[in-house]
C-alpha cells in the first residue's frame, strides 16, 4: 500500500510498495515522465474490442515497471465517440463503453497506490452535439439563452445560405453547419472548429465558465492530479468572428490565441490551488512562436505546455526546437515539456523516416514511401533517448515503449477518424497510431482483451512486438525505455541543465546534462565517441563509434 503523507513542511513523503520511502519534490510535474493512455486502445477488460478503465487497472503493474510518474488519460466520458471521446456528452460521468465512475475511482486509487498520479483530459472548447445543452439549443429559438452557450449565427447570402465566415474545420470542410429550425425551415449556423458533432462553446458566456468550474471540481474532488486541456488556445474567438485572412499565418487566425483566453486559465489555476497535492494544468497549444506559447505557462496560469514535436530527422532543426523551448519556457519559470508522439501523430517509428516531402495526416494502404520497419525503428529509439535526457518533463505515448510502427493497412470501412470521413478519404487521419496494443503474442487480440475483438484491426507485426516478447529481453525497446526512465531518475536528468558540447559535426547533437553526456547521430556517417563509459545506447555500439541513427548516454 502507498501512503501519501503531507507533512506541515514540504516535501510530500510518499511511501510506495515497490519504491523505498522517498521524498517527492512538491513540483513533481517539472521533471515527471507522464505516460499517455488512449483508453480505447490500451487494454480491454470486457472483451468488446474497445479498451476500458478496468482494462487499464489490470495493466498498472506494467506501467509501474516502466517507471513513470503519472498517467494522462485521454477522454473516457459519456460520448457518442464521433471523435474518439473528444466529443463529450456528459463531462461528469464515464461512458458505459469504458466502465463506470466506480471503475474510475478504483483506477485512481490503484494508480495512487503504486505511486503514479493521474491526469484527466478536459475538453472545454466544444461539447458533443448530444450534450443536453446542445440538444436544448437546437430545441430553442434563435436568440435564446440555450443558444447563447454555443456560437450560433445567421448565415450570409440572400437567404442565409452561406456560412457566417470563412473559417475551416481542422478535420476538413467548413467550420459551420446549418441547422433546421423547429418549424422545418433552414435556420442558423453553429460553429465547430472540429467535426460537426463538436459544437464550440461561447466562452464569453458566464454560464459556460461556471459549468466548467464545477466540472473541474467534480474530478478534483474525486482525486485527479490535474488536467490536460484540449485545444487550450482556441476557447476565445475574436469579437465579431471576423473572416480569417489567409495571407497571415494560421497562428494569427481569429479563432486561436486570443488574449482573453488567459483569464480563463488564471481562474482555473486559482481553483486548482485551493486543492492540496500539487495538481496541474497542461496546455495542448500549438501556437507559435514558442515565446507566445509560453504565455500559457506563466506563473499564475498553467504548469506545462507541450513542445513542438520532433518531426524531422534533422539535427540543426531539433537543436533549434530544443533551444527555443528551453529559453521561452524558462523565461516564464516553466519547465520544458517534451512530447515525441501522441494520439494525433504518425507514430515515431514511421514518422521520422518518411521522406521530407511526404508529411501526410495519416497513412493508408496506398501511401508510398513508407520505409521498412527494421530500418526505421533505430530512429524512434534514438529519439526516445533524446527526449528522456532533456531537462524538464517528458511524455510517452502508449505503445512507443514497444516501438510500434504506424499501421497503414487499415481498410476504409474500419477507419473511424472524422478526418477521414470529412475529407472523403483524401487524408487517412489518425487511426494508424490508435490500433489496440499488443500485450501477449500468443493470445486472442494479442492480449489486448480476452477475445479476438479489436475496434481497429491489429497487424501481424504485433506478434513480434507484443509486450511479453520484449519483457526482460536485453535489446528490446521496452527494456530501453525502462532503463532510460530509471537512469533519468537516478541521474536527475529532468532537473538538470543542458550545455551544448562543441566540436561535433552538425548532424550530431551533443550536450551535457549534469554528469551525463548525450550524443545523437542524425546523419548518414558514423562518428567517433569521446572517451568514457557508455551508460545506455539506443542501438548496439562498436567500441568508440556512434553509428548513424543512434543515441548514447555517457558518464560525463
Ligand atoms: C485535440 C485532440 C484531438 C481532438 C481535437 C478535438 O487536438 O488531441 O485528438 O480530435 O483536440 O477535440
Amino acid at each position: 500500500m502507498t501512503e501519501v503523507v503531507e507533512s506541515a513542511q514540504n516535501p510530500v513523503i510518499l511511501r510506495a510498495s515497490k519504491r523505498s520511502i522517498q521524498s517527492v519534490n512538491r513540483e513533481w510535474w517539472r521533471t515527471a515522465v507522464i505516460y499517455q493512455v488512449y483508453p480505447r486502445s490500451f487494454a480491454d477488460g470486457d472483451g468488446d474490442g474497445v479498451g476500458d478503465l478496468p482494462g487499464i487497472a489490470s495493466r498498472l503493474d506494467a506501467l509501474q515497471e516502466l517507471g513513470i510518474d503519472a498517467i494522462w488519460l485521454s477522454p473516457f466520458y459519456t460520448s457518442p465517440q464521433r471523435d474518439g471521446g473528444y466529443d463529450v456528452a456528459d463531462y461528469c460521468d464515464v461512458d458505459p463503453l469504458f466502465g463506470t465512475l466506480a471503475d474510475f475511482d478504483a483506477l485512481l486509487h490503484e494508480s495512487h497506490a503504486r505511486g503514479m498520479r493521474v491526469i484527466a483530459d478536459i475538453v472545454p472548447n466544444h461539447s458533443s452535439d448530444r450534450h443536453p445543452w446542445f440538444e436544448a439549443a437546437l430545441a430553442s429559438p434563435p436568440g435564446s439563452a440555450e443558444r447563447a452557450r454555443y456560437l450560433f449565427r445567421e448565415g450570409l447570402g440572400i437567404d442565409g445560405e452561406l456560412p457566417p465566415n470563412n473559417w475551416p474545420s481542422h478535420f476538413g470542410g467548413p467550420a459551420w453547419t446549418r441547422i433546421v429550425e423547429a418549424d422545418g425551415t433552414p435556420g442558423q449556423w453553429y460553429l465547430h472548429l472540429f467535426d460537426s458533432s463538436q459544437p464550440d462553446f461561447d466562452w464569453t458566456n458566464a454560464e459556460v465558465r461556471e459549468e466548467f468550474r464545477s466540472i473541474l471540481r467534480f474530478w478534483l474532488d474525486r482525486g485527479v492530479d490535474g488536467f490536460r486541456v484540449d485545444v487550450a488556445s482556441s476557447l476565445v474567438k475574436a469579437e465579431g468572428l471576423p473572416d480569417r485572412d489567409y495571407t497571415l499565418h494560421e497562428d494569427l487566425a481569429p479563432c486561436t490565441g486570443q488574449p482573453g483566453v488567459h483569464e480563463i486559465y488564471r481562474d482555473w489555476r486559482a481553483l486548482l490551488d485551493e486543492y492540496p497535492g500539487d495538481r496541474v494544468l497542461v496546455a495542448e497549444s500549438w501556437i507559435k512562436p514558442l515565446t507566445r506559447r509560453a504565455e500559457w505557462v506563466r506563473p499564475d496560469e498553467m504548469h506545462q505546455a507541450f513542445n513542438d514535436l520532433f518531426d524531422d530527422w534533422d539535427a540543426p532543426k531539433l537543436r533549434g526546437i530544443i533551444d527555443d523551448t528551453i529559453s521561452a519556457f524558462s523565461a516564464v519559470g516553466a519547465p520544458s515539456t517534451w512530447v515525441a508522439s501522441n494520439h494525433d501523430t504518425v507514430r515515431q517509428a514511421t514518422r521520422l523516416s518518411l521522406p521530407r516531402s511526404v508529411r501526410p495526416n495519416g497513412l493508408g494502404p496506398d501511401s508510398t514511401g513508407i520505409p521498412a520497419y527494421d530500418e526505421t525503428l533505430p530512429r524512434a529509439r534514438a529519439l526516445a533517448l533524446l527526449t528522456l535526457s532533456l531537462p524538464g518533463a517528458a511524455y510517452v505515448y502508449q505503445g512507443e515503449e514497444l516501438g510500434l510502427p504506424e499501421v497503414a493497412d487499415i481498410p476504409d470501412e474500419a477507419r473511424q477518424d472524422p478526418t477521414f470521413l470529412r475529407t472523403e478519404g483524401e487524408q487517412y487521419g489518425r487511426d494508424g497510431c490508435r490500433v489496440p496494443l499488443p500485450w501477449v503474442a500468443d493470445a486472442p487480440s494479442y492480449g489486448f482483451g480476452p477475445t479476438d475483438a479489436s475496434w481497429l484491426p491489429q497487424p501481424a507485426i504485433w506478434a513480434r512486438l507484443a509486450r511479453d516478447r520484449q519483457q526482460n529481453v536485453a535489446d528490446s525497446t521496452l527494456t530501453l525505455y525502462q532503463d532510460a526512465i530509471a537512469l533519468r531518475r537516478s541521474r536527475t536528468l529532468g532537473a538538470g541543465t543542458l550545455e551544448w558540447l562543441p566540436a561535433h559535426p552538425s548532424h550530431v547533437l551533443a550536450f551535457r546534462n549534469g554528469t551525463t553526456t548525450v550524443l545523437i547521430n542524425m546523419g548518414g556517417e558514423a562518428v567517433r565517441l569521446p572517451a568514457g563509459e557508455v551508460l545506455l545506447a539506443s542501438s548496439p555500439t562498436q567500441a568508440d563509434t556512434l553509428e548513424p541513427d543512434t543515441a548514447v548516454w555517457m558518464h560525463a
